[in-house]
């Protein structure tokens, strides 16, 4: 792919993202936010003051020491979000099918929580038919991905990704980034398989924080530091088990990329029929239980 590699580091960071026709510059610049081709584009800052608000909060191994930490002025930039980074890709004119394809972009800084736990999202459920694809562009992150197969069983995933590196994240699924080597952006596009019989669609869920990050009690899992390395904790490890190492993706995916494996590529370049046949083959192999693996 062409990706993110001459993404320099430092405190006036900058980075040329792959987004593909029409962009020719983009860079992002910490305090600046994203510029695309030399204009401002409106992002949304989250600190973790805005992540401790209840309700919908995400699970943390510590809330009242993040809480003494905020009123004592660390209140960390957790990341910038940046939502439909790429023009709409609308779906057929079929009813059932959903809103179609959207993208996003969110760069994570560099940074350690008074608890121990680097930066991170703020972790939530995707809705029922929602279907997410993850590359990252830059740095290193680790996601948690878990959730219930069609047969009711359950999975706990952690992907490290790196430059070029994609996740999958399944229907209906839980998933929690962690910033390993910051900064760190990642690309993102989602649609419903479905357009859902109740409730936002999972592009109108994205605009509502309450909706989103509350639709459900988050997963009770964190990382931190510990002892010099990174250790998951919190009381769900007990019932979901540790997390099983994935970095593969499925076929149904791979199939589809092109030669640079880039997904903003995949995005902007495929026709709607296409995108809906991708869609088709991620429901077909989810319900043949072909992945997530194992
Ligand atoms: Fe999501």
């Amino acid at each position: 792919m062409t990706a993110a590699t001459n993404f320099s580091r430092g405190t006036d960071l900058r980075a040329a993202l792959p987004l593909g026709w029409g962009f020719h510059h983009a860079t992002y610049q910490p305090g600046h936010g994203l510029r695309l081709n030399g204009r401002p584009y409106a992002g949304t800052t989250r600190r973790l003051a805005d992540m401790l608000r209840p309700p919908g909060g995400p699970y943390f191994l510590d809330v009242p020491a993040l809480h003494q930490a905020v009123r004592t002025g660390d209140n960390p930039v957790m990341y910038d979000a940046y939502r439909d980074i790429l023009p709409q890709r609308p779906a057929c004119t079929d009813a059932e099918i959903g809103e179609g394809w959207s993208a996003d972009l969110v760069i994570y800084p560099a940074g350690v929580l008074a608890t121990g736990e680097p930066i991170r999202s703020t972790g939530h459920w995707n809705g029922a038919n929602q279907l997410e694809i993850f590359q990252t562009l830059a740095g290193r992150n680790l996601m948690i991905v878990s959730g219930w197969r069609p047969d009711g069983s359950r999975y706990l995933y952690q992907h490290t990704s790196g430059p070029g590196d994609l996740v999958v994240v399944p229907f209906g699924a839980w998933h929690l980034t962690y910033v390993l080597d910051a900064p760190t952006a990642v690309f993102n596009i989602y649609a419903d398989r479905l357009r859902p019989a109740r409730g936002p669609s999972s592009r109108a869920a994205g605009k509502d924080s309450q909706f989103k990050y509350g639709r459900r009690d988050p997963l009770r899992i964190a990382m931190r530091n510990r002892d010099g390395g990174l250790c998951l904790e919190g009381p769900d490890l007990t019932p979901w088990g540790r997390p099983q190492p994935c970095d593969g993706i499925p076929h149904w995916l791979s199939h589809n990329l092109g030669p640079e494996k880039s997904l903003c590529e995949l995005y902007i370049t495929r026709s709607v029929g296409l995108l809906e046949q991708l869609m088709t083959a991620a429901d077909t192999a989810w319900k043949n239980q072909d992945w997530p693996f194992g």
